[in-house]
């Protein structure tokens, strides 16, 4: 089939490379030219691993393209996917400039029938508005479909190859058709492509997000009072996880859920749900404990220092949101960094793919470290934001021989207790014993 792909971020340049990957024709356009220029040069412009084989395959043998100018990517493209930014707008609502503003660019130029498909997260009700801009200008016809996705960054490849399930919001059987064929490849094994109205479709990519930031945050908040009462998050853990109904996934506690994907769309299902006059009140508490949560490395950080860690310099390992993603949005380190530096402490940081994203955005507010070893000179302390293989296993003796002292505040729980007994560290980590 051929098919346009509008926007090439993260889920655009995934479905776009995934989808020539089973023979398709793909057109991936884009608006940021340095990044269109980077990858008609052939370079992924982001960390995703397996993404690089399967992108340079297939514009080897010509089934991917890249370009700015949306006539050329659409022209004989039967349909287009959306791949568009929804960020939070002034009010938490999602923000659908983009998806609406990429409809009338399209709905101006299509020259005959299309798909148009909406990858996006969107709110209840935006299929109907990308068909009111398309009818507002042009009379040519057009089918809108949602299909949400699912991809986690990280695993973004395998997710797209061999989904759970692939959710179409249409009821139009030329469609079903088409979008049968189209992921018949993606689901042999037998997942589901489950059909639903375009609405179900919308509401069910929010529910799955803010059910899943829900699941974090009931277990951020059992770690919490497990440093209370004296109990082990992680034996909690397992007792909870094995009994089927609860699953093993999504209990590990940490430093509160962050990424491009949970708090704008657990925040945009709580406005969706203000504006039907209906109150969210579990996804309202969710997003306060996440804040709290956020910080709560920082506060450890604070009391043993018994609030004073001016002067001090810490070494923080980790900035991407989750390991084997570059992506920093919303990432619980900078919540860490920007605390640290306002309370008077420096920080030195590694990360093995998030360092340019970084410092992009916050420039020399922190020293980058050029691996996790050299981040340790000078520091006080180690903390841990994001749970890399490459931190799980250290050389402690290493460590040890450059850290000024042996204190690690670890966010994401990565060594065994006994272990941090035997090596003699102050260990403070969350919803676990503290070592000291
Ligand atoms: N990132 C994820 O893990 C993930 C997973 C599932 C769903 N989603 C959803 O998918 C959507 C896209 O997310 P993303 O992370 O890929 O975003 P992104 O910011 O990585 O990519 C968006 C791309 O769209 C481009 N763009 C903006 N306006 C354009 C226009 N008018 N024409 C062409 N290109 C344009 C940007 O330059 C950018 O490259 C969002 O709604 C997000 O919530 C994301």
């Amino acid at each position: 089939m051929k098919i346009a792909v509008v926007g090439t971020g993260y889920v655009g340049l995934v479905t776009g490379t995934c989808l020539a990957e089973t023979g398709n024709n793909v057109i991936c356009v884009d608006i940021n030219e340095a990044k269109v220029k980077k990858m008609q040069d052939g370079q992924v412009p982001i960390y995703e691993p397996g993404l690089d084989l399967l992108f340079h395959r297939n514009i080897e043998q010509g089934r991917l393209h890249f370009t700015t100018n949306l006539a050329e990517a659409i022209e004989e493209a039967q349909i287009i996917f959306m791949a568009l930014p929804t960020p939070p707008g002034g009010d938490g609502a999602a923000d659908l400039s983009y998806i609406l503003g990429a409809a009338k660019d399209i709905s101006k130029i299509i020259k005959g029938y299309k798909i148009i498909v909406n990858k996006s997260t969107v709110p209840v009700g935006t299929a109907d508005k990308v068909r009111a801009v398309f009818s507002e200008n042009t009379d040519i016809e057009v089918d809108v479909v949602s299909n949400p996705e699912f991809l986690r960054e990280g695993v973004a490849v395998e997710d797209f190859m061999k989904p759970d399930r692939v959710v179409l919001g249409t009821t139009s059987e030329r469609v079903k058709k088409l979008m049968t064929e189209l992921y018949g490849p993606y689901v042999r094994q037998g997942n589901p492509i489950l059909f639903m109205d375009e609405r179900s479709s919308e509401l069910t990519k929010y529910a799955a997000n803010s059910f899943l930031a829900t699941k974090i945050t009931f277990m951020n908040e059992v770690a919490n009072l497990c440093e209370l009462v004296g109990a082990d998050v992680d034996a909690v853990r397992r007792g909870i996880g094995s009994d089927e109904r609860i699953g093993k996934r999504f209990l590990f506690p940490g430093i509160g859920y962050g990424g491009s994907c949970f708090p704008k769309d657990v925040q945009a299902l709580v406005m969706a749900a203000d504006e039907n006059t209906y109150d969210f009140q579990i996804l309202k508490s969710v997003m306060e404990v996440n804040e709290r949560q956020k910080t709560i490395l920082v506060d450890k950080v604070l009391k043993y220092y018994k609030n004073d860690i001016a002067g001090k310099h810490f070494a923080l390992w980790g900035l991407a949101f989750k390991p084997e993603t570059d992506d920093i949005r919303e990432a619980p380190a900078l919540y860490i960094i920007d605390a640290l530096v306002k309370n008077g402490a420096t920080v030195t940081v590694f990360d093995p793919e998030g360092m340019d994203n970084v410092k992009n955005i916050i420039g020399d507010k922190v020293v980058f470290a050029d691996n996790q070893y050299d981040a340790l000179k000078n520091a006080d302390a180690l903390l841990i934001a994001t749970e890399w293989s490459v931190f799980r296993n250290p050389d402690f003796e290493k460590i040890e021989s450059i850290l000024k002292n042996k204190v690690i505040f670890d966010g994401r729980n990565l060594y065994d207790l006994q272990k941090m007994i035997d090596l003699g560290y102050y260990y403070n980590s969350i919803g676990r014993k503290l070592i000291d």
